[in-house]
């Protein structure tokens, strides 16, 4: 190899060195085969043409300044080539380590999004300047693909800006921040306005510091705030152990405990030394299943799910231009200010224009907000909310060419609601229910045209919860579900794609969550423990407290139409033995949870949870419990949770409600808090310990313990036997 395929080399009369990041197969620059054979030959001639050199600056020829590691690559990795990592990694690090003391100032003038390796690039220059464009993004967000920066990024950002800065602002949260943000952070040196001045501030600084030296070649140097033995670093130490509870819960992410190692042990080395630690950590998490799983969701289904591997093909996009959200409660308001900030007008119609007011009133929360915090001006919060209009008067929804109905959860209420406004907006208006549960194809029985008609489930709030789940009807067309896909991402929230179904996938699934939990409380088991094992399993919420913000009485009305409806269809119900629990907290004990003052937990006069009320310990006996054992293991009450979940997924996928594993993966994480370790619902059980066979046999176990309810699908059963996981093919 004697020639750089990624990396051009162009040399001006001065003697500046610009090396073009330009990988020709590819459209954006990775650490691949390539960059490192490149970076090799680039570093060689660099070091021999020394002499000719004034100093070098580092830039791309694409839209992002570089990606970062190959994910392709990454997700590969095995315990077995993981040496190969680790010696291409290295080779990597040692190669920008020659060009940071080569003794000549080098500079990264980033013209893009320098994420990961390429900000580990940038952080191996002496100055780093970034174009300060319109969705460019600088940080290390390793993390939240189960990895650390391993390019040498654990090492010098701790050098950069002290162990508490780069581990809190940087390294644990993964946070991408705009150029200016990450100017005042410290990430970079400077920001600049054109393509022409990042170059010209480039140049100048390579005139002014000819002889450049990283901070930390310097002698003398110290990391700033101190190592592990310095007084003023213990001072800080408290927050770590914090810091990382809340990300991870106790959950099973090896990543922050990797990054802290990396950190805090690299910080007591030479800078040599912490290289080869850092990449020794970071080769142990790319060999782990975690990161498989993070990368496969986080990377590879969020990219199938919003670039439309579900949207009907060949049906041209129609951006909507104004929506009318029907109902102004805390959906409605929600929508509706989710619509407005992607610059559609929005007609918020309501019973009384009060109503309709007070619906506005959350978006005018919600700027106010943003501006006091800076995130965004108050032109612009200004514009926002001139395009949200409240009205009680049907006639205001003339010109709406899309319909969001957000009212009461009742099929008689919506089916009113639809007829009432149908001939007011413009006859092709897309017409969307909000419906959380209730099946799509009746509901569009309450309109003339039904193959508009297509459900449009957000969740909870929903300006902050990034999913939406497009529910197709018996008779939806192609044309809506396109038009749907497409508003969902004119919003900028990502849409999953379902088939018709009581519950559809999000409703149903998050149930069987709910179900494992509370039904462990009629076991006797300590309903302290069943709050932790979902903490430790990686839910965002706990069980019990989920349940109580739900309400106790709305998946008992759920679960009573959902009996009637199978046993009209001549089937037989089995009770799950959550239902016995939840009768009894509602109709013995009056608790229906936190709106009612009263639930699994206890409840101050600020409507505060308090602590779990003593009364589940009482009324809840080992003696009342079916299942027959002192306790339940707690590996068995994790997994009791997890399990079913991943179950009736996989029955979805039979039944045809789901058609596609990045989906469920999605909708999962994004849209019911199945935790994010797991990379999804379906991958879940691809990286479970034996795969799926392993997953196949541990379903048997606490089938037998537990009850048939875990017994595994017909589907999960014969995909193990072939030798398959979820997502092939
Ligand atoms: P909500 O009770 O906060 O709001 C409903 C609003 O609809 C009220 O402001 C009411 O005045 C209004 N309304 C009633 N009849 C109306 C009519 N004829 N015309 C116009 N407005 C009318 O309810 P929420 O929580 O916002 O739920 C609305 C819908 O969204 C329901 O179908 C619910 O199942 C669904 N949903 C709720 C979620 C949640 O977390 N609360 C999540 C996803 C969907």
């Amino acid at each position: 190899m004697t020639q750089s395929t990624t990396i051009r080399w162009e040399q001006d009369r001065t003697g500046v060195v610009t090396l073009v990041l330009d990988d020709p197969d590819q459209s954006a620059n990775t650490m691949n085969q390539a960059f490192r054979d490149s970076l090799a030959v680039i570093t060689d001639r660099l070091e021999a043409e020394k002499d000719t050199i004034r100093g070098i600056i580092i830039t791309s020829a694409k839209k992002t300044f570089f990606a970062g590691g190959d994910l392709r690559d990454l997700i590969r990795v095995t315990p077995e080539t993981a040496q190969e990592l680790f010696d291409g990694g290295m080779a990597i690090k040692r190669d920008l380590r020659r060009i940071e003391t080569l003794g000549k100032p080098v500079v990264a003038a980033m013209n893009g999004a320098a994420l990961g390796g390429g900000y580990e690039i940038a952080l191996a220059c002496h100055h780093r300047i970034a174009l300060d464009a319109p969705g460019s993004k600088i940080g290390c967000p390793e993390v939240t693909l189960g990895l650390l920066p391993g390019g040498g990024g654990v090492v010098r950002t701790v050098r950069l800006l002290g162990i508490a800065d780069a581990l809190l602002k940087v390294l644990l949260q993964g946070t991408q921040y705009s150029p200016r943000r990450a100017l005042e952070n410290g990430l970079v040196d400077d920001v600049a306005a054109t393509q022409e001045e990042l170059l010209a501030k480039a140049r100048a600084f390579i005139e002014a510091n000819p002889a450049s030296q990283q901070p930390w070649d310097r002698p003398g140097y110290r990391i700033p705030g101190g190592t592990p033995a310095h007084p003023k670093f213990a001072a800080n130490l408290p927050a770590f152990p914090a810091t990382l509870r809340k990300q991870t819960a106790g959950a099973p992410y090896p990543a922050p405990r990797n990054i802290l190692a990396a950190a805090v042990e690299g910080s007591q080395v030479d800078f040599e030394t912490a290289q080869v630690i850092e990449a020794r950590y970071f080769v142990e998490l790319a060999a782990g299943q975690t990161s498989k799983n993070m990368i496969q969701a986080f990377f590879f289904d969020l990219q199938a799910v919003n670039s439309g591997a579900n949207r009907p093909k060949g049906i041209e996009p129609r951006p909507v231009r104004k929506v009318a959200v029907l109902g102004a409660g805390m959906m409605g308001a929600g929508i509706a200010y989710s619509c407005a900030r992607a610059g559609i007008d929005v007609v918020l119609k309501d019973v009384s224009p009060e109503a309709a007011l007070k619906g506005k009133g959350y978006s005018e929360k919600l700027c106010a907000k943003a501006v006091s915090r800076g995130r965004t001006t108050q032109d612009k919060a200004d514009a926002l909310l001139a395009r949200i209009t409240p009205t009680a008067d049907p006639s205001d929804l003339a010109g709406c060419d899309a319909v969001i109905e957000a009212v009461f959860e009742d099929t008689s209420l919506k089916h009113k609601v639809f007829q009432e406004i149908q001939h007011l907006v413009e006859p092709d208006a897309l017409l969307c229910s909000n419906t959380s549960t209730l099946p799509i194809t009746a509901l569009a029985e309450g309109v003339e045209r039904q193959d508009d008609f297509i459900g449009l489930h957000f969740f909870s709030p929903v300006d902050k919860m990034p999913l939406v789940e497009i529910i197709k009807g018996e008779r939806t067309g192609d044309e809506a579900l396109a038009r749907a896909f497409d508003l969902v991402r004119q919003i900028k929230k990502t849409p999953i794609v379902v088939n018709d179904s009581r519950g559809f996938f999000t409703s149903r699934v998050i149930g069987h969550f709910l179900n494992e939990g509370v039904a462990m409380v009629g076991e006797g088991v300590e309903p302290a423990s069943v709050e932790q094992a979902a903490a430790q399993a990686g839910y965002p919420a706990k069980v019990l407290s989920l349940m109580d913000e739900l309400t106790l009485t709305l998946p008992r009305k759920i679960r009573n139409e959902t009996r009637r409806a199978v046993e009209e269809a001549g089937g037989t119900w089995t009770a799950h033995p959550a239902e016995a629990v939840i009768d009894r907290m509602v109709d013995e004990f009056g608790r229906t949870g936190r709106s009612g003052g009263a639930g699994f937990y206890e409840y101050g006069e600020d409507g505060a949870r308090t602590g779990l009320w003593p009364g589940l310990r009482e009324h809840f006996t080992r003696q009342d419990a079916e299942i027959p054992f002192e306790t339940v293991p707690f590996k068995d009450m994790q997994e009791r949770m997890l399990f079913s979940e991943a179950l009736d997924t996989v029955k979805l996928l039979e039944e045809g409600v789901l058609t596609s594993v990045a989906d469920a993966n999605i909708g999962s994480i994004f849209g019911i808090g199945f935790p994010g370790w797991t990379g999804g619902v379906l991958q879940y059980i691809n990286g479970y310990e034996g795969g799926l066979p392993g997953f196949v046999a541990r379903a048997r176990e606490l089938a037998e313990r537990y009850g048939e309810r875990f017994a595994p699908p017909a589907l999960l059963v014969e995909k193990s036997e072939k030798g398959e996981r979820f997502g092939d093919g």
